[in-house]
């Protein structure tokens, strides 16, 4: 009789517990919502994510079991024990002090977390073990807002997608270069921070050819979300054609293309980015450049890398990735687009990009000779050799893209210290050297021998243009 008014309730909850478990089950397989799966932690394709799956499931099927039996006899004891009408209000009896009970209660929790507790202390052991022999590295380095990849053995650097090549354990050494940033690939790995000034680790074994998606995983600034990246892993044959790729300059094939060339030097570009082969582009600031065409996403998976894209990039940087670094904040905190000194026409963006997205070849013979000439003769007019003023100088150099120089109207940059009353410090190079002429001289003329982290680029240029430029900055105020 009783049995009969509650039947009716336990089928509705039952049904509620079906569509609920379906919809759950849905949710978790279903590759459409949340961004297609691509960063589903649920499906691993490594050994080090899926050891981490398997405690993870292991925990959650537990977890289920612990859920249906505790809340089956709860509702089993409100509904039996639920006070009936016409019955007393007075509370039953009351049970204290039972041995058993206390002692079960004790006992399988303490056995369920020795279940959970030993394959969680084998995976820590076992992510804290890159394997010795054999194993592939990749120096994962994070900027406010990209990722720069260095390949020590190969000798090669990119930015924003790593590529590596399958079936071999490859261990990411991780650090920073400005503030906390977290290196996470789900489907590859853990998350791990990347610190200034300290190098951590992970490692895999990508086991499927394929294009697998990153995002930095600690707020780090403005545009944190949009320091995103992604790892190509390619069969090893695919993996040696990437790496000679990124030995090669851009080889500029159409008259566009030859145009950005002269570009990337007079608008500055060099002083900031570093593409293999070409002379003068040293520099570290920015992402390396070289073979963009083998890329598959602009400004740190921002953009998928077409020429369009890349001519927004250039010339609405800003709008693109708020407060990027390739741009300068302006008196009233509003980023300039890029920098005031780099702005391109509509031409010349589409020249650049051109230029970047030409296929790697072989530089020609001379070429060194060629760029250095260029990077002295690329903006204004000049006048007769050796003539330059340091204004003129300031400018071809790129000096003014990071630096604040008193009296040169498009030196505005503020990634470099500014200049102003230069000669009234005690050292240049943070600390490094007295503030002498001569000191000044040797520094600019190379300053990674003086400070091998600096992000100042080595310019090339000729010991009379650096006298003009030494003569220039020891009068600043
Ligand atoms: Cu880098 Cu968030």
């Amino acid at each position: 009789m009783q049995e009969h008014r509650f039947h009716p309730w336990i089928r509705t909850l039952r049904a509620l517990a079906l569509v609920g478990a379906v919809g759950l089950l849905a949710a978790c397989v279903g590759p459409t919502q949340w961004g297609h799966g691509n960063q589903s932690t649920i499906q691993p394709a490594t050994d080090s994510t899926r050891v981490v799956q398997s405690i993870y499931a292991l925990v959650t099927w537990i977890d289920v079991g612990i859920f249906v039996v505790v809340f089956g006899l709860l509702a089993y004891a409100v509904f039996r024990y639920r006070v009936r009408p016409g019955q007393s209000q007075q509370l039953p009896k009351q049970v204290h002090g039972n041995a058993l009970m206390e002692l079960t209660w004790t006992i399988v929790p303490a056995i369920i977390l020795i279940f959970i507790a030993v394959p969680t202390w084998s995976g820590i052991f076992r992510a804290a073990r890159p394997p010795a022999e054999g194993a592939f590295a990749v120096e994962a380095i994070g900027h406010q807002w990209w990722w720069e990849f260095k390949y020590p053995d190969q000798g090669v650097v990119t930015a924003n997608e790593m590529v590596i090549p399958v079936g071999k354990p490859v261990v990411v050494k991780t650090h920073s270069i400005d503030v906390i940033h977290s290196f996470w690939v789900p489907k590859l790995s853990g998350k791990i921070d990347s610190l200034p000034g300290k190098i951590n680790t992970l490692w895999f074994t990508p086991e499927e050819p394929g294009m697998y998606y990153g995002q930095c995983a600690e707020f780090c600034g403005t545009s944190h979300a949009n320091m995103r990246f992604r790892v190509r892993v390619v069969s090893p044959e695919e993996f040696e054609t990437w790496v000679a790729g990124l030995k090669q300059p851009p080889k500029p094939s159409s008259d566009d293309a030859k145009a950005g060339e002269q570009l990337f030097v007079s608008k500055t570009c060099m002083a900031c980015h570093t593409i293999s082969g070409v002379p003068v582009a040293l520099g570290i600031l920015g992402p390396n450049l070289t073979n963009l065409p083998a890329r598959t996403t602009l400004a740190a998976g921002v953009l998928e890398n077409t020429p369009e894209n890349l001519v927004r990039w250039l010339q609405h940087t800003q709008a693109v990735k708020p407060a990027a670094k390739m741009g300068t904040p302006g008196p009233d905190g509003a980023y300039e687009p890029v920098f005031a000194g780099a702005r391109l026409s509509d031409d010349e963006a589409r020249q650049l990009a051109a230029y970047l997205l030409s296929a790697p070849g072989a530089a020609a013979a001379g070429t060194a000779g060629q760029m250095a000439a260029m990077s002295s003769s690329a903006a204004a007019p000049a006048p007769a050799a050796g003539g330059k003023t340091a204004e003129q100088l300031f400018q071809e150099k790129g000096c003014i893209a990071c630096h604040l120089i008193p009296g040169i109207p498009a030196a505005v940059g503020k990634i470099g210290p500014s200049l102003e009353g230069l000669m009234s410090r005690p050292t240049i190079a943070a600390g490094k050297l007295k503030t002498t002429p001569e000191n000044l001289h040797k520094w600019i003329k190379n300053p990674r021998a003086i400070k091998g982290d600096t992000l100042m680029a080595p310019l090339p240029m000729t010991d009379e243009e650096l006298d003009t430029i030494v003569s220039y900055l020891v009068k600043l105020k």
